[in-house]
């Protein structure tokens, strides 16, 4: 076990792990912040998607020795005085189902409206492709993307 000092949502946090340890691991044991979810542990389904110097990244596969002093934001970093207009869009529109997959799915919406602030239903479904949601919640996404970019 080593000691990595992190920058995680503007903060300087030490976890104690394997180098090799994923980036999810060490937020979610280390630091308790258990909004990114483990999903299939493959970077395949996006449920642990946190943005990496603004990028959504799968935290699954970033392992901690990697990570030096970059910023790193959870979902819990995302509002910080007030609510993100996400995550007031997703409760307008009751998007989440189950929610498993809807932390990821906010990270990487994020990502897409700084890119794209008015996004296309096009360049929502690129965005938006690597995130899988069991409950089929795709057109609430959509309409919640397209809420909070209003
Ligand atoms: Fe990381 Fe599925 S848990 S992509």
């Amino acid at each position: 076990m080593s000691k990595y000092t992190l920058n995680i949502n503007g903060k300087r946090q030490t976890v104690d792990v394997e180098a090799d340890t994923p980036l999810l691991w060490a937020l979610r044991d280390g630091l308790g912040l258990v909004g990114a979810k483990y999903g299939c542990g493959a970077g395949q389904c996006g449920a642990c998607t946190v943005h990496i110097d603004g990028a959504p990244t799968r935290s699954c596969l970033m392992p901690v020795s990697s990570l030096g002093n970059q910023k790193i934001t959870t979902i819990e970093g995302l509002h910080r005085e007030h609510q993100h207009p996400l995550q007031q869009a997703w409760q307008e529109l009751d998007v989440p189902q189950c929610g498993y997959c809807q932390s990821g799915q906010i990270m990487s919406a994020c990502a897409l409206l700084k890119q794209h602030p008015r996004p296309t239903d096009a360049q929502i479904d690129e965005a938006m492709a690597g995130n899988l949601c069991r409950c089929a919640t795709y057109t609430r996404i959509r309409a919640g993307i397209h809420r909070a970019a209003e």
